[in-house]
């Protein structure tokens, strides 16, 4: 390596308009100032000692590394987008190139650090008001988790004005960004009523375009004992008054819950209103989730904690549809080839927070599914933000390796989305880039709860430090 680790080295600008800046200034909020060496414009950054692109065969990749892990690396945004990304014996040529000879408009030193694709968050409940610390504290001395503490965050969500949800979402947003999150994909569910979730998604779409209706997340208290009528509304009056929000559909299929014939029934009507299917499934015990999922094409079924093999066979099936150099752990991302499977989103959180057991991701990687990793930020079953913090508990607790981790929490989310613009640093891929102050990604489970993100760059515009 060109550039070893400097103990808290700061971004070194060496070339644009500003004084230097230093990490870890940014306090709150999520706003684009562009700041020195960012903009629409063109930014190198220079001295990555650790470069993961999850771009396998990319220049400078070792054979067979679906993480396409390059050292010694350059990376170059431009206009948005990544122009060019690989070892920096290559980059004279390849950056002058990419750049039409002009020099870039900034470029950045990052003194040997790891930088890594953003992180893509594909399973959030960001909507919401109020918190459920006590029943965490209860749950802590003992009480098992249940779905029904969903309710008492509905009835404060709809109490709350549209300000207050949106100041909270805000809120959420800028803690998500600053621990490295450049996507994120926000649900509603805590509304259940037509007005309530029309709401929800007109709100969560204002902050991204990920948004998924998920009326269906439990029955609310108003239709107690009348399951298939709230069923009804959702697939009715509330699917038109969300569909035009909403890019997702999404059912909480478990015990406690919704049945499998009910969710057939909200996924099949989502779908039928030009949504994508999504569900949370097999969370709390064995059920028939995960296999309809599969069966009606979703993108994702998250949780998948108690999985019989036919569960997984279904999960890595899903795949066999995929064209040979796009199969699940090459860590592909582009091409349509790549989308045709269901991603296993696991949410470490939920388990963490809930005392429940991990689900087992070395089972479902080694059958050859696709496994994502996502936050499931939410007030009751996971309240953190951090992907970080997944990355370290799926390490540490699920036994996935770092690469892997790292995978699934960005390339693994994007496949989760349907998204082959995010999640690797190819050129064209959109440049949402995350220094870590670290020399290596590994630290980011080596360190668990340190604040590692240096620096956030979304869409070329470096979003911190600010
Ligand atoms: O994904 N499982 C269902 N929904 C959330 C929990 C929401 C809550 O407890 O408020 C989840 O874990
Ligand atoms: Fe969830």
């Amino acid at each position: 390596m060109g550039h070893p680790p400097v103990p808290n080295p700061g971004i070194r600008v060496v070339s644009a308009a500003g004084s230097p800046v230093t990490p870890g200034s940014a306090s709150s909020g999520r706003g684009p100032g562009p700041g020195p060496g960012s903009g629409g414009g063109s930014t190198l950054l220079t001295g990555i000692g650790e470069l993961t692109t999850n771009v396998p065969g990319g220049p400078g990749t070792g054979d067979g590394d679906p993480t396409g892990l390059v050292t010694d690396a350059v990376v170059l945004l431009d206009g948005g987008r990544v122009a060019w990304a690989g070892p920096a014996r290559e980059a004279r040529d390849a950056v002058a190139h990419a750049l039409d000879g002009r020099a870039p408009d900034a470029t950045v030193d990052v003194g040997g650090r790891a930088v890594i694709p953003g992180f893509v968050d594909s399973h959030t409940h960001l909507v919401f008001a109020g918190d459920r610390a006590a029943e965490f504290e209860a749950r802590m001395a003992g009480r098992p988790y249940e779905a029904g503490g969903i309710r008492s965050t509905v009835a404060a969500t709809r109490a709350a004005p549209d300000d207050v949800l949106r100041a909270g979402l805000a809120r959420h947003l800028g803690e998500a960004a600053r621990q490295g999150t450049t996507t994120v994909e926000v649900k509603s569910g805590y509304g259940l009523t037509v007005a309530d979730e029309e709401r929800a998604v007109r709100l969560a779409r204002e902050a991204t375009p990920e948004v998924t209706f998920l009326g269906a997340h439990v029955v609310p208290a108003e239709y107690a004992g009348r399951a298939d009528a709230y069923v009804d509304l959702v697939c009715g009056d509330m699917l038109a008054a969300c569909a035009p929000h909403a890019r997702w559909v999404d059912v909480f299929c478990e015990t406690g819950a919704f049945t499998p014939e009910q969710s057939r029934r909200v996924l099949e009507a989502g779908a039928a209103a030009g949504l994508g299917v999504r569900v949370h499934a097999n969370q709390l015990g064995p059920g028939e989730g995960v296999r309809l999922a599969v069966g009606l094409g979703a993108a994702a079924v998250d949780h998948c904690t108690y999985l019989i093999d036919a569960d997984v066979a279904a999960l890595a099936g899903s795949w066999s549809r995929a064209a040979p150099d796009t199969a699940p752990g090459t860590g592909a991302t582009s091409g349509a080839e790549a989308v045709a499977g269901t991603v296993a989103t696991l949410l470490p959180g939920v388990e963490f927070s809930t005392r429940q057991p991990y689900p087992d991701a070395r089972r479902l990687l080694d059958a050859g599914a696709v496994v994502a990793l996502a936050s499931d930020c939410n007030p009751g079953s996971s309240y953190t933000s951090s992907m970080p913090l997944c990355v370290a508990l799926a390490v540490r607790e699920m036994r996935m390796t770092v690469a892997e981790a790292v995978w699934s929490a960005t390339a693994g989310g994007a496949l989760a989305l349907r998204r082959d613009d995010v999640g690797h640093l190819a050129p064209g891929a959109r440049a949402d880039v995350v220094l870590l102050d670290a020399p290596s990604r590994v630290h980011l489970a080596y360190r668990p709860g340190v604040p590692l993100v240096a620096a956030v760059w979304k869409d070329g515009v470096r979003l911190l430090p600010r």
